[in-house]
Parts: C-alpha cells; structure tokens; sequence
C-alpha cells in the first residue's frame, strides 16, 4: 500500500496490481494497474472508494495507521465496480458506525453485492453537499461513466476532484502516484488512452456529458480510481479525456489487417510504404499479433483507419470480426475509413467490411476494394490510390 500526503489531511492510499493478467477478465495489463482511495482525516473522517478485495488488509492496516483510534465516519463509493467497492463489508464490519455514501442507483448494488442493509446508507444526488468540519465534499453523479450508480466527488476547499474511473488509467504507478513526479508521463498517457478506448469506450456520449459539466468547477487536483494523480497537470489529462471521448485524434493512420498467409499483409504494407513517403505517421498492425485493447487504442490515437481482412469461411477473418463488433459498440465517428479484402475461390470480407462502413458515422475514403489471390496490377493500382486519399484527407 502506498500512502502519499495529497493535502494537509486529505492522504493518498493505492495500491498496484501486478499479478492481475487482464483487467475485466478482458484487457491485458501487463504493466498492471493501481487502485486509488483517497482518506480525509478531518473532524469527520472519510474514506472516498476502497480496493479490490485481495487488497482488502494492505487498506485496512493504512487506515488504521492514519486514523489510529479514531473511528471512520463515512465511506465515499462513487462506483459500484468491484475493483473499487471491494472493501465495503469489512469496513461496515470494523466501524459498525460507518455511514456509506451513495446514491438512489448505488443501494441494489450494495444489497446485491454485500448484503449492506438500506438503512446503513445515505443517499446523495447532484448537488449534495457533507460537511466534514475544514473539508467539505460534494456530489455529481455520472451515469454510465462507467455504470448507472457512477458517480464523482468534489472536495471544495482545495478543489479536488475524487473521480473515479474517469480520468483514470492502466499502468501500476508504483511508489510515485503524482504526474508532477514522473518523468515517464508519456507512458501514463498511452496508457490513459488505451483504458479509456477499452473501459469507457463504449460509454462516451455519458463521458463527453460529464466532461462539458465538469468545467464549469476550478479542479486543481484530479484524483481517479486508477493512475496517476493529476495537479499541476490536471488541465492537461481533462483535455486529452475530452478529446478521447469527441473521438478527436492526431493525424496518422492505423492500418488493421488480418491475414493468414500473407496476401491481405502485402497489401497492407504497401499502403503503409506509401502514408509513410507522405510523411503521415502509420500503425501496421496484424491482427493475429494485436490484442483487442492494443488495436482499440492506436484507432483511437489516429484519424485514419484503414482495415483490411482475407475471406474465411465465406465471410470476415474472425479477428477482425471481433474488433468491427468492438468499434460498432463503441460507435466510431470523426474518422476517415478505408476497407479492402481478399479472397481466393468466391468473395465475402468485403461484404461485411461494406456493411460495417454503412452503418457507422465514418467517411469512407475511397476506393474500396478486393482483390482475387494476391496484390495484382489492379489491386496494387487501387490500395496506392487509397493510402493516397487518405493521406490527402488528413492533410486536409
Ligand atoms: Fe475501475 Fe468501472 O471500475
């Protein structure tokens, strides 16, 4: 566990995660993951979220060391998930005083999850307040960033902002959970983007919502369930949050392909060879060498996306399936498509890759195409044509 002095009383407690493979059962994590909680020792004492339960004792002792005999009066869950409710019942179990604060959407879970009696919580909304003698915390729920209970909390004397999943991040911070400290942020950066491409991908219109309310506070400190506490940066994590969740992006193409022996990769390269002659920043990535997490954020870190997929079993390559179904739920927009495909014996990838196209909110770049075999003088023709238009529309 680490304790860090966030301010005067307001203290720091994370712990990092390293042995977890994926995160949700899901997301690689092989740089791990920390879980944030954040304890005021004012004249009321309050602990804002807790950890997952296998790091239930390592919070309980670092309670304890700050709190000594002093009882904890209020338990802060801004978020149901159990990467951060974890330690509810022992808590309730230890401070048998303890109040546990939510809201209205917050109680089911509590019940279903660890038997917490209703009479046990108190229940908030936006704009609630709790007064904590020098602290004073208020509320602001956040539906679906990440669940339907998901909420923040806003300290208003030093203007912290105890965010939960929002602006959080994969990567274990170690024993340094302040940005101003590192000298690694861009790491944390990307792997800001790839959480939040992974977590809250699928969730961004809540996202964007959140983010257009939260301005109107003076945030100083962002303080999330996961990663790096933001100060003197803080501004810079809300704007990269921001940008994610309008799906705005630098200019450079992600090229995605799948491919089984080689013919849909030749014609990927190509197009790459050529975006790189036009000096746009390219990401080459072979499906069947890519996990879903690592695909989802270079799409998100690029405006251009080209994908490519060999037909198999009459239809689309099944990786590459899984990743249109992932980019459909997360609803993709403010990009440039281009789609082609191959096939050997009777067409069927670029049916899917068409069909995907139309119902999504990209600009299809043209020209679409499919090639029989192998790279011919007609496909070569075409995929130079294609990696040539999107380079003009991103230098547009
Ligand atoms: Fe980090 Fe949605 O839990």
């Amino acid at each position: 566990m680490i304790i860090k002095q966030l301010n005067n009383n307001i203290f720091y407690l994370g712990v990092n995660d390293q042995s977890t493979l994926l995160f949700e059962a899901l997301w690689p994590i092989p740089q791990g993951i920390s879980y944030n909680c954040y304890l005021i020792n004012d004249e009321k004492t309050v602990l804002i979220d807790t950890v997952k339960k296998e790091f239930n004792q390592e919070l309980i002792t670092a309670i304890s060391s700050i709190l000594k005999d002093k009882p904890l009066d209020y338990l802060v869950i801004n978020h149901m998930e159990p990467d951060h409710s974890g330690t509810l019942s022992k808590l309730k179990q230890l401070y048998p005083n303890l109040t546990v604060v939510g809201n209205h959407k917050t109680v089911s879970f509590m019940q279903g999850f660890y038997d917490i009696a209703e009479t046990g919580i108190k229940q908030v909304a936006t704009g609630d307040k709790l007064a904590l003698g020098k602290y004073n915390l208020e509320f602001i729920q956040t539906a679906m960033v990440h669940w339907p209970e998901s909420m923040v909390t806003y300290e208003t004397v030093t203007h912290t902002l105890f965010s939960s999943d929002l602006f959080g991040g994969y990567k274990a911070v170690e024993d340094q959970p302040f940005a101003d400290d590192r000298l690694d942020l861009e790491i944390f950066i990307d792997e800001a983007r790839q959480y939040f491409a992974t977590v809250l991908g699928a969730t961004t219109r809540a996202a964007h919502k959140t983010l257009v309310a939260l301005t109107k506070l003076n945030i100083q400190t962002i303080a999330p369930g996961h990663g790096l506490v933001w100060q003197k940066k803080a501004k810079q994590i809300m704007s990269l949050y921001q940008d994610w969740a309008e799906f705005k992006a630098k200019p450079g193409v992600t090229i995605v392909y799948g491919s089984m022996y080689g013919f849909t990769q030749e014609i990927a390269q190509l197009m790459a060879e050529q975006l790189k002659q036009e000096k746009i920043p390219v990401n080459l990535l072979n499906v069947s060498q890519t996990n879903l997490a690592a695909l989802l954020n270079s799409i998100w870190q690029y405006q251009g996306l080209i994908i490519g997929s060999c037909t198999y079993n009459n239809g689309l390559f099944p990786v590459i399936k899984t990743l249109l179904d992932a980019l459909a739920d997360r609803k993709l927009k403010n990009k440039y498509l281009g789609i082609f495909s191959s096939y050997s014996w009777t067409g069927g990838a670029m049916r899917f890759l068409t069909e995907f196209a139309e119902n999504s909110k990209l600009e299809l770049i043209q020209p679409q195409f499919e090639t029989q075999y192998k790279l011919n003088q007609e496909s070569k023709k075409a995929a130079l044509t294609l990696a040539k238009n999107m380079a003009k529309a991103l230098k547009n």
